[in-house]
């Protein structure tokens, strides 16, 4: 069988962790990666892992000349002029199948609605990259309680909270760069998990109807001077002047097109969960029945004293942001797995080379860019906004939030 050859632009964090799904995952090859900090160290992990033998390209055409797919895995504020250089290699002859863009498909309404445009103009397929949707445990849960939600009825509530003690590289911390702080960065795929859990079987990733959106946002920790110095001092990003949040909690409503029921998702972000690390927890309440999700239980952890401790170099190797080095410690065997990054890459690939969209298309990464707007639009205008209402949509068309404007004073 075919085998799809992937390009990679951006060699950071993502793009590790992607490297270290696409191990678990058939008929793809890493063929090509753009040359950024890190190339030399990522195509070196593909070509040990049996992943390829990836070539490193300085220009975006000539990697979309040697490509199947591209995958854009830079920071938010590249990505149109990244989808720009890959439209425009099309045009001159590059033959790709499909793009993939990871989350938040840009920083606002209007790029995102050009990111669709320029990847649809060039005759693309999409898929845009929202892990948690294919994370096992949720889909898991979701499958074992199927006959029930038949006999009671559907999820009436799903609660997603994202948080871990803050980003690893300084543009996630410059709202103007990233697009905002924790809503933008985290609530993307904590609205998104919500409404995939609330969807009833069967159908679509858009089939609930968003209805109301209703959120607060603060800056908690990261503004107070001591560290507001220390992310001056590692980040050289200045929160006295252009802060973001830290901290986003909200409600959202959806309509079952079908009954008309309401059901709703409450999300939290934070980037100031000074616990074990990254920490995804979900639950989910229907009549008579529920799930819950915490990423943070395994059935492994490790204990390491203070004197055992000084010999542990990285932190990080088992738990993504761990913020601890000692005590009693989480270990996941499989966290690529687990985040459903080996689940959204193997969906990719397989539909890429049945020409077709990946489950999640960019329109639909179009749509959580919306709710992740009309989240700021809400603490903005302390309201509940009604996501229904024309003047709402008109406005939210051509929203950009006062925080990812650099204006975060006025409403933090
Ligand atoms: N799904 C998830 O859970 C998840 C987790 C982390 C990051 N992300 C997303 O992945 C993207 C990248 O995040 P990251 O954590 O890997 O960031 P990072 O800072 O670790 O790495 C960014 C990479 O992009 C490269 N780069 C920078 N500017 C570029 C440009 N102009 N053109 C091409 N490449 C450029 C850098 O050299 C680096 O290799 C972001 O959009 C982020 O939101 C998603």
């Amino acid at each position: 069988m075919k085998s799809l050859r992937i390009g990679f632009i951006g060699s950071g964090f993502i793009a590790q962790f992607l490297a270290k799904a696409m191990k678990q995952v058939r008929h793809c090859e890493l063929t090509a990666i753009y040359r950024r900090s890190n190339a030399e160290t990522l195509a070196a992990y593909a070509r040990t892992n049996g992943l390829g033998d990836p070539k490193i390209y300085s220009s975006i055409k000539e990697l979309s000349n040697n490509v199947d797919a591209i995958a854009i895995l830079s920071p938010n504020f590249t990505r149109l002029q990244i989808m720009q250089e890959i439209a425009d290699a099309v045009e001159e002859g590059a033959n790709i199948t499909g793009v993939i863009c990871e989350k938040p498909l840009a920083r606002t309404i209007t790029d995102s609605k050009r990111m669709v445009e320029l990847a649809r103009g060039a005759n693309l397929k999409t898929a845009y990259f929202e892990n948690m949707i294919f994370m096992n445990t949720i889909n898991n849960s979701l499958e074992q309680l199927r006959p029930q939600q038949k006999a009671m009825g559907e999820l009436v509530i799903a609660r997603s909270t994202e948080e871990h003690a803050g980003p690893h590289s300084s543009w996630f911390w410059d709202p103007i760069r990233q697009g905002g702080g924790a809503m933008s960065d985290m609530g993307c795929h904590s609205v998104a998990i919500c409404r995939h859990m609330l969807t009833p079987a069967g159908k679509p990733p858009s089939f609930l109807e968003p209805v109301s959106m209703q959120c607060s946002m603060s800056l908690l920790k990261w503004g107070q001077p001591k560290y507001r110095k220390q992310l001056f001092e590692k980040y050289g990003v200045d929160y006295s002047k252009t802060p973001a949040e830290d901290f986003a909690t909200g409600i959202i409503s959806f309509r079952n097109p079908e009954t008309g029921q309401i059901v709703q998702g409450q999300f939290t972000d934070s980037w100031m969960f000074d616990k074990q690390g990254l920490r995804l927890s979900m639950d989910g309440l229907g009549p008579g029945y529920a799930m819950e999700v915490n990423t943070l239980l395994s059935p492994s952890e490790i204990f390491i004293g203070d004197e055992a401790a000084e010999k542990v170099a990285d932190s990080e190797a088992a738990l993504e942001k761990s913020t601890s080095t000692r005590g009693l410690l989480a270990i996941q065997p499989n966290e690529a797995d687990l985040y459903g990054y080996v689940g959204e890459i193997r969906n990719a690939v397989d539909s890429f080379l049945d020409n077709k969209d990946g489950f999640l298309t960019w329109e639909y990464g179009l749509e959580i860019t919306r709710l992740v707007q009309a989240a700021y639009l809400s603490h903005e205008e302390q309201r509940t906004i009604d996501l229904t209402a024309p003047d709402i949509q008109k406005k939210l068309d051509t929203f950009q939030s006062k925080i990812s404007k650099g204006e975060g004073n006025e409403v933090l």
